[in-house]
């Protein structure tokens, strides 16, 4: 037996499994996910496929204790997805399905293709799914559903997602780096604050979602004017400077450390908020031309009244996708761990912010990645160890 620590479905997941256990076995047994289903059970039939690093991957043939550290998600992990949502809709509308057997390999395969091939016509879509079978339909109402899907999201003038929301460089699964090849590195990105406009500013669906939360010793209305005010936020914010802030639109740069790496995001982003729900979404792009990373991410929040409406508890959904260099270093664990940190030092600021005090940051150059890095590091260092020396050491 070996322990396998790897995520599915955004949640972190160490178990113990035979080295032979293929990934399918591996979800299936012990993480109760049948919605994978098996067929062949050797490479072919595509009933298995399951995204493994944001890729379309056969499970059946991938060995669970290769993905060490890898992403995995499930069809059970796209509940949620709008991508998913759409497709599921238009296989019921257009009879894509008779005993289902196939149908949730097919509709990991064909979110792929919606999400990369915006023109995508009968024959593209034809080969896209040629390496999933179905013994049922005749593949007609398979190939219109996901025709209509990808003809829909043409006319919401809705983009194609590069690499298909890749994050990973590397054999998929691998949930690291591999030594960097030419064809694999992505292009150097322009910056995104020539080339964003407020409508390319597009709805995405994040590679990783973490949430979070914190409390405020002050009431939901107070907090929410607060969100209002983007200047007094971003001065919350560790390593956060804008240059431009008009209503509903927010230029800027945040400078992140990871490690050797220093990139400056430059980028902007589209503020929305709904008073009536004390709730709101930031969504933003960013380039950084030195480590040819870029990013989309967005920030959904919503305001609860606690202790009688004299405190608010904050609910934070932070999603992303990262490319480029920095996702090769930036593995989702760490990231969350180091988010979990940033969200309290910016509860901090607010708190102190909002209670007329200093807001406490010195005007950081960066945020402060590294120390924070290394904390965790140490951490997982010592859970490494533990396991190692059979102690089970916990973070
Ligand atoms: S069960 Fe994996 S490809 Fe058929
Ligand atoms: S619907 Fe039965 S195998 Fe595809």
């Amino acid at each position: 037996m070996t322990t396998i620590a790897l995520q599915v479905n955004r949640r972190a997941v160490e178990l113990p499994a035979e080295p032979r256990t293929s990934l399918a076995d591996f979800v299936r047994d012990k993480l109760d996910l049948t919605g994978t289903h098996l067929g062949c059970e050797h490479g072919v039939c595509g009933a298995c496929t399951v995204l493994l690093d944001g890729v379309p991957a056969r499970s059946c043939i991938t060995y669970a204790a290769a993905c060490e550290g890898a992403d995995v998600t499930t069809i059970e992990g796209l509940d949620e997805d709008e991508i998913t949502t759409e497709l599921r809709a238009a296989f019921t509308r257009e009879h894509a399905l008779q005993c289902g057997y196939c149908t949730p390999g097919m509709l990991v395969s064909a979110r792929d293709l919606v999400l990369r091939l915006p023109d995508a016509d009968e024959r593209r879509i034809r080969i896209g799914l040629s390496g999933n079978l179905c013994r049922c339909t005749g593949y007609v109402g398979i190939v219109r559903a996901v025709q209509s899907v990808i003809e829909a999201r043409r006319a919401r003038n809705v983009g194609p997602l590069a690499d298909g929301g890749r994050t990973v460089l590397g054999p998929a699964g691998s949930g690291r780096a591999a030594t960097a090849r030419s064809e694999l590195r992505p292009a150097r990105p322009a910056p995104a604050s020539e080339s964003a406009t407020p409508s390319s500013i597009s709805d995405f669906t994040p590679a990783t979602i973490l949430d979070q939360r914190f409390t405020l010793p002050h009431p939901p209305a107070k907090v929410f004017a607060m969100f209002e005010d983007i200047a007094g936020i971003a001065s919350c914010l560790p390593g956060v400077s804008l240059t431009s802030l008009r209503s509903e639109r927010v230029e800027g740069s945040i400078r992140v450390r990871l490690g050797p790496i220093v990139a400056s995001f430059e980028g902007a982003a589209r503020v929305e908020r709904d008073p009536a729900a004390l709730s709101g979404r930031i969504v933003g792009i960013g380039t950084d031309q030195r480590s040819h990373s870029a990013t989309q991410g967005e920030i959904r929040y919503r305001l609860l009244p606690l202790e009688d409406g004299a405190a608010t508890s904050v609910e934070l959904s932070i999603g992303y996708t990262l490319t480029g260099m920095l996702a090769q270093v930036g593995r989702p664990g760490l990231v969350r761990d180091l988010a979990k940190r940033l969200i309290a030092e910016f509860a901090a600021n607010l708190d102190r912010h909002m209670s007329g005090a200093p807001s406490g940051r010195a005007a950081p150059a960066e945020l402060g990645f590294w120390s924070v890095a290394s904390d965790v590091l140490r951490a997982r260092l010592a859970r490494i160890f533990g396991r190692a020396f059979g102690r089970g050491g916990a973070e």
